[in-house]
C-alpha cells in the first residue's frame, strides 16, 4: 500500500530526476549519431550543407544556419531572404527563428527590414541577449550594433512581381466587419493562395542534438507589421533535445492558432511517427478552420501548411493538408544518412 509518506518520497524522487536531466556536453563527442537532417523542398542546397557542416564535427545549429544562409542569399527564391516579396507598401520584411535543442534555448526577429539574413540576427538575439524575440526597429537597431549592414533586399524581380499585384490588387489581407451569420463568408480568400513560401531546417548532428531554424519573408503583400509563424517559437518550429524537432511552411496564421509546431514534437513524445504527428497537426488545423472564407465548399481549408519533422532515433517525415492547390505533388528535402534528395510528403486531403 502507498502511504502518503512514501507517495511524497517517490514524488521527490520524480522531481530530482526532472531537475536534473540527461546532459550532452556541447564539445563531447558522446556517441556517433548518424546525421540526419530535413528542410522544405527548397531546402536541397541547405540540407547538403548543413550535412557537410554536421560531418566535420559541427553543432546542429549552426550547420542548419549555414544551410539556410545559402537560401536567404539566393536572390532566385522569392520567399526568404534577399529578393523576398515585399509587404502592401514595397518593402520586404523579414522573420526568422533558431531553436538550440541542448541548452533549449531559442531567438527570433520579427518585422526586420535590411539585413538579408534574419536567422544570423536570431542567432545572436539568442546568444547575446537575456531575449527571445526582438521586432522592427528594435530589431535593426540591434543587427547593426552587431555590424551588420544594411542593404536594399528588393530585387528588380521581386518589384515586377509586387507591382504587378498592385496594378491588380484583388486581393489583400482588409476585411470588412465580421458577420455572424456568414462567419466571413463575405469576403473570400481566392483558392490560390498568396505566397507563403519559407524555409526551414531541422538537424540531427553527431552528439545526438537537434536544433532547427525557420526563416522567411513572410506573406507576399502582407500589411506591414505582419508577423507570421516563423519567428514564433512552438509555432513555426519546435525542438526537445529529448523528443525531436518540427517546423513548418505555409499559411502561417495557421500554425500561430495551433502552436502547431510544438504540437507536432508533442504527438511524438506521445510515440507518433514524425510523418504521424505532421498529419495530427494537419487534421488539428482542419478541425479547427471555422471561417467560411477559409474553407472550400466541402468544409476543408482553402489554404496549405506543410510540416517537417524529425526524432532523437534519426526517423524523419514531412505531410501537409492536401496536395490540391495547384502547386503539383508536395515535396520535402531529407538526408537520411546516405543521401539527400527531394521525397513527397504525406497530405491529409488527396486531388
Ligand atoms: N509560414 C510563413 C508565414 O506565414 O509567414
Amino acid at each position: 500500500m502507498t502511504t502518503r509518506r512514501s507517495f511524497l518520497k517517490q514524488a521527490g524522487a520524480v522531481a530530482v530526476t526532472a531537475a536534473f536531466p540527461k546532459q550532452v556536453l556541447p564539445n563531447t563527442l558522446v556517441t556517433e549519431t548518424i546525421p540526419i537532417a530535413v528542410s522544405s523542398a527548397n531546402g536541397v542546397a541547405a540540407v547538403s550543407k548543413a550535412i557537410e557542416m554536421i560531418r566535420g564535427g559541427k553543432d546542429a545549429l549552426e550547420a542548419v544556419i549555414a544551410g539556410v544562409n545559402i537560401v536567404e542569399d539566393d536572390p532566385n527564391d522569392n520567399s526568404v531572404g534577399y529578393g523576398g516579396l515585399p509587404n502592401e507598401d514595397g518593402v520586404v520584411e523579414l522573420d526568422a527563428a533558431v531553436m538550440h535543442g541542448p541548452t533549449h534555448r531559442a531567438g527570433a526577429v520579427a518585422s526586420l527590414r535590411n539585413i538579408k539574413n534574419p536567422s544570423k540576427v536570431a542567432r545572436l538575439v539568442m546568444e547575446r541577449t537575456d531575449h527571445v524575440l526582438l521586432v522592427g526597429e528594435g530589431a535593426l537597431r540591434f543587427a547593426k550594433a552587431h555590424g551588420f549592414k544594411e542593404e536594399d533586399l528588393l530585387t528588380d524581380s521581386s518589384r515586377e512581381i509586387w507591382l504587378r499585384w498592385k496594378e491588380k490588387r484583388t486581393d489583400d489581407d482588409w476585411l470588412p466587419e465580421y458577420d455572424e451569420k456568414t462567419r466571413g463568408i463575405g469576403r473570400l480568400i481566392e483558392s490560390h493562395p498568396r505566397q507563403t513560401g519559407t524555409i526551414h531546417c531541422s538537424a540531427l548532428d553527431l552528439r545526438g542534438n537537434i536544433s532547427c531554424v525557420t526563416t522567411t519573408s513572410g506573406l507576399s503583400f502582407k500589411i506591414p507589421g505582419r508577423v507570421g509563424d516563423s519567428p514564433i517559437i512552438g509555432a513555426g518550429l519546435y525542438v526537445d533535445n529529448e523528443v525531436g524537432s518540427a517546423g513548418s511552411t505555409g499559411r502561417g496564421e495557421a500554425n500561430l492558432v495551433n502552436c502547431s509546431s510544438v504540437m507536432v514534437v508533442e504527438f511524438m513524445r506521445q510515440g507518433k511517427s514524425p510523418e504521424q504527428a505532421c498529419l495530427e497537426i494537419c487534421k488539428r488545423i482542419a478541425d479547427h478552420n471555422k471561417m467560411a472564407r477559409l474553407r472550400m465548399d466541402d468544409g476543408r481549408p482553402n489554404f496549405n501548411v506543410k510540416f517537417y519533422a524529425l526524432n532523437k532515433k534519426g526517423e524523419f517525415g514531412a505531410a501537409c493538408i492536401t496536395n490540391d492547390l495547384k502547386e503539383g505533388e508536395p515535396m520535402y528535402t531529407a538526408h537520411d544518412g546516405k543521401t539527400t534528395k527531394l521525397r513527397p510528403m504525406a497530405y491529409l486531403y488527396k486531388k
